[in-house]
């Protein structure tokens, strides 16, 4: 059975793409069944994967609005070894017909359920808003996994979207949980960086992961090969910190598993 893991945070910029492409690739190499599926308009996510936006035959337009199966809205090539769905201006399109339909909360968790038992992890990445396609991924995802940047007022705001959340999660989806908190572009220099990763942990505890995502620049420059930094330069520390999140993810679940049986 697939864990559903929605990548979200209002801000953008603070590296919900970055994780989502390489955190499903780290899953990918080992050997676990992934599907990535790019919910925000500007398809960064399908590009930093190897997949032209401009030249897909569909996208999640199609899997949401005109109900076509999964399986036929699914690309299977990807630089990552996960399978793609793929994001591009359509849908923006989506977003706004999505408006009008019956159950538009639920059209995603609805067109994911005949795939869930074939994949062990599906990640979406959101856009950076709290717009009907972020609630979609919420009311689908078993967990959220927010990524954020240790600055000045991230604390502020990250109070601010966990309540978001919980309260979103009342009406559309109960079950829901955070999978984690995970430090993005960390500066170990920056003293300030250090100074809200202290009050991160005092105030969320085991939620925040123990991996932190260092800044750097290959992690920028991958994208542009259409590649998740893994397959970029596998030695660089931003391709190890996203390997050793994908590990850490995996020992948390098994952790839970373990403490519900
Ligand atoms: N750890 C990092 N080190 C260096 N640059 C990064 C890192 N994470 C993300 N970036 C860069 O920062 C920018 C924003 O990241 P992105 O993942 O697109 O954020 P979001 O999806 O939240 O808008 C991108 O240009 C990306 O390449
Ligand atoms: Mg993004």
């Amino acid at each position: 059975m697939a864990k559903v893991i929605a990548i979200a945070n209002q801000k953008g910029g603070v590296g919900k793409t970055t994780t989502a492409v390489n955190v499903a690739a780290s899953m990918a190499a080992t050997k676990r069944k992934v599907l990535l599926i790019d919910l925000d308009p500007q398809g960064n996510a399908t590009m930093g994967s190897g997949v032209d936006k401009y030249d897909v035959d569909s996208t999640c337009y199609e899997l949401l609005i005109e109900e076509k199966p999964v399986q036929d809205v699914v690309i299977t090539e990807t630089t990552g070894k996960y399978h793609l769905i793929a994001g591009n201006s359509d849908v923006t399109a989506a977003e706004i017909k999505l408006m009008e339909v019956f159950a538009r909360e639920l059209r995603l968790r609805n067109a994911l359920e005949p795939v869930r038992n074939y994949y062990d992890y599906i990640f979406i990445d959101c856009p950076p808003s709290l717009s009907q396609l972020t609630v979609n991924a919420m009311a689908a995802a078993d967990s959220v996994l927010v990524p954020m940047q240790c600055e000045y007022y991230a604390l502020e705001g990250l109070t601010a979207l966990m309540d978001t959340i919980k309260k979103l999660a009342s009406v559309v989806n109960p079950e829901l949980k955070i999978e984690g908190v995970l430090r993005t572009m960390y500066d170990p220099r920056n003293r300030l960086a250090n100074d809200v990763s202290e009050q991160l942990k005092r105030h969320f505890g085991d939620q925040v992961y123990r991996t932190v995502i260092p800044r750097n620049v290959r992690l920028a420059e991958a994208p542009s090969f259409g590649a998740p930094a893994m397959y970029y330069d596998k030695s660089s520390t931003g391709a190890k910190a996203y390997l050793a999140l994908a590990g850490e993810i995996l020992r948390r679940r098994n952790k839970n598993l373990k403490k519900a049986s």
